[in-house]
């Protein structure tokens, strides 16, 4: 089922999230949901707190013109980060069509849990390293815009309060 995607600025996404204690139905279901409304959007990231759900759950495919590569991650947790900085212009599917360039270190090591309960960990490089970072941010109540100059962030945020007016009044 595609859920319908917060838009900024919203309470719920300036919140930190709860870990997932235990895989349940309802975590299985909110990942395969939020996989659907990811590739439906279309994007190649999303996190819980954007579709409403104050749970630390993400999910990602940073894969273009290939096959998918659907990934679900709970608890999500840094555990290592590059010295080496890169530069992505980021996005955002509660910001639609705003983009600016933030910096992050240009590769990451994750530890998170499975949908079996089970421990994995991997480096993340390029793309995915940017887009794994950014979720995290969502799950602790962090946007990219929170990364830019506060002139910059308001302008935005006007922005996307003149369109959820629109939306609300169409
Ligand atoms: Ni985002």
């Amino acid at each position: 089922m595609i859920r319908a995607i917060l838009i900024h600025p919203d309470p719920r996404l300036k919140k930190p999230c709860d870990p997932v204690a235990e895989v349940t139905s309802e975590i299985t279901e909110l990942a395969r949901d939020m996989l659907e409304t990811m590739y439906d959007a279309p994007g190649i990231g999303l996190a819980a707190p954007q579709v409403g759900a104050m749970k630390r759950v993400i999910v990602m495919d940073c894969i273009k013109d290939a096959p998918p590569e659907p990934m679900v991650l709970l608890n999500p947790q840094v555990i290592w980060s590059s010295e080496d900085q890169s530069t992505y212009d980021e996005g955002c599917l509660s910001i639609p069509d705003q983009y600016a360039e933030v910096k992050r270190p240009a590769s990451v090591k994750v530890r998170w849990m499975d949908l079996d309960g089970a421990t994995q960990e991997r480096q993340f490089d390029g793309l995915w390293a940017t887009c794994v970072q950014h979720e995290i941010d969502h799950l602790d109540g962090k946007l990219f815009i929170d990364y830019l100059g506060p002139l910059k962030r308001q302008m935005i945020t006007r922005k996307m309060e003149k369109l959820k007016r629109e939306r609300a009044r169409a």
